[in-house]
C-alpha cells in the first residue's frame, strides 16, 4: 500500500480511511462539496445522476441507525445501486473471512463498499485488497475513526459559527473508547481551531491527547468556561473492559451536560452530539431539547456529507 492508503499521486481522496493525515484542502473539497447537496432535502426531485450505474455495498458489521441510513439515502441521491449486506444472514456466520467476503462481493461488480466494523483498521485492510477501481469508505472502526462522523461535524460547526479560528471546541465524555472523538480533534486542529478541550474523568481522558494538541481538563466547569461548542459523547459500554467508572448516574452528577452547567459556555454555544444518546445519563433532556442543541441537524448534514465523500471518491482514479 502506498504511504497515504486514502490519496492518489495527485494527492485526490481514492478512499475515505481516516481524517488524519488528510491535508486540510482536502476536508475543505469536501465539505464545499456537501454544501452543494444541503438543499436536496427540500428539491422536489431528490436526484443526480452522479453515481449512476455504479453498484454501493453497505457493509455494517456493527449496529446504526444514523450512518447506515443516511449512506443508504446519499447513495440513492446519487442515483447508485445500493445494496445492504445483511450480515446477520451472511455467510460471516459459516465462517467466511472478512477478505473473502469482499472477494464475492467484488465479483458481482462492487464499486464503492461502506465498512463498518467493530475491530479497527478494518476498512484499511479491505482497501488494501481491493482492485484499483473499488474505493472503500470508513463508516467507524473500532475506537479507531469515523471520519464522515467528523466531516458531518465540521460541517455543522461551520454552518453555526462560520469561522474556525478563533472557536474554542469542548468534547465532554468518553473519549478513551470514542472514534469520533479522535476524528473530530484530527479534523478540529487540521482547520484551524485554536482550542479543542477534552473534558471527562482520568479514565475516560488519557493524558496522552495534549500530544494532539488537546486541552485536558478534568474539571467540567474549566472544561465548559466559555466554550463556543460542547460536543457531547455517550459512555461506549459495548467498548469498556469494566472497572472505568463507579455509575452512570455518577458520570451524569460529575459531567452530565445540565441546563446550569451549560451557562458556563458562551450564551451562543451549540450543543451536539453524534448520537445515539442516553438521556440523564451524558445530558438532560432539557439540553438535548434546548435552544442551544443542533443534534438533528447534524444528522441532517450527514446526508450531504456522505453524498460528497461518495461523488468524490467515485470520481477519483487510481
Ligand atoms: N453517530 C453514529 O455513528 O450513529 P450510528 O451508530 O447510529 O450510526
Amino acid at each position: 500500500m502506498a504511504a497515504h492508503p486514502q490519496l492518489n499521486r495527485h494527492g485526490e481522496l481514492r478512499h475515505l480511511l481516516s481524517i488524519e493525515g488528510l491535508p486540510r484542502d482536502v476536508l475543505l473539497h469536501i465539505m464545499d462539496t456537501a454544501q452543494g447537496f444541503m438543499s436536496f432535502g427540500e428539491r422536489e426531485v431528490k436526484k443526480v445522476p452522479l453515481l449512476r450505474g455504479k453498484s454501493v455495498f453497505n457493509l455494517f458489521f456493527e449496529n446504526s441507525t444514523r450512518t447506515r441510513t443516511t449512506f443508504e439515502i446519499a447513495a440513492q441521491r446519487l442515483s447508485a445501486d445500493v445494496f445492504n449486506l445483511d450480515i446477520q444472514r451472511s455467510s460471516t456466520s459459516k465462517g467466511e473471512s472478512l477478505l473473502d467476503t469482499i472477494a464475492n462481493l467484488e465479483a458481482m461488480d462492487a464499486d464503492i463498499f461502506v465498512v463498518r466494523h467493530s475491530q479497527s483498521g478494518a476498512p484499511f485492510l479491505i482497501a488494501s485488497h481491493t482492485p484499483e477501481h473499488v474505493h472503500v469508505v470508513n463508516a467507524g472502526d473500532g475506537r479507531h475513526a469515523h471520519p464522515t462522523q467528523g466531516l458531518l461535524d465540521m460541517m455543522t460547526i461551520r454552518h453555526y459559527k462560520r469561522d474556525f479560528h478563533a472557536l474554542t471546541v469542548a468534547i465532554v465524555g468518553d473519549i478513551v473508547h470514542s472514534r469520533v472523538a479522535r476524528s473530530d480533534i484530527h479534523a478540529l486542529t487540521t482547520l484551524g481551531v485554536p482550542e479543542v478541550r477534552a473534558v471527562g474523568p482520568k479514565t475516560l481522558v488519557p493524558g496522552d491527547l495534549r500530544d494532539m494538541g488537546v486541552r485536558v481538563c478534568h474539571d467540567i466547569e474549566e472544561g465548559l468556561r466559555g466554550a463556543d461548542v460542547v460536543i457531547a459523547l455517550r459512555l461506549q459500554n459495548e467498548r469498556m473492559a469494566g472497572g472505568l467508572l463507579p455509575s452512570a448516574s455518577e458520570f451524569h452528577m460529575m459531567y452530565g451536560l445540565t441546563p446550569e452547567r451549560m451557562r458556563l459556555a458562551r450564551e451562543d454555544a451549540i450543543v451536539m452530539h453524534p448520537g445515539p444518546i442516553n438521556r440523564g445519563v451524558e445530558l438532560d433532556s432539557a439540553v438535548a431539547d434546548g435552544p442551544q442543541s443542533v443534534i438533528l441537524p447534524q444528522v441532517r448534514f450527514g446526508i450531504a456529507v456522505r453524498m460528497a465523500v461518495l461523488s468524490i471518491v467515485a470520481n477519483t482514479s487510481a
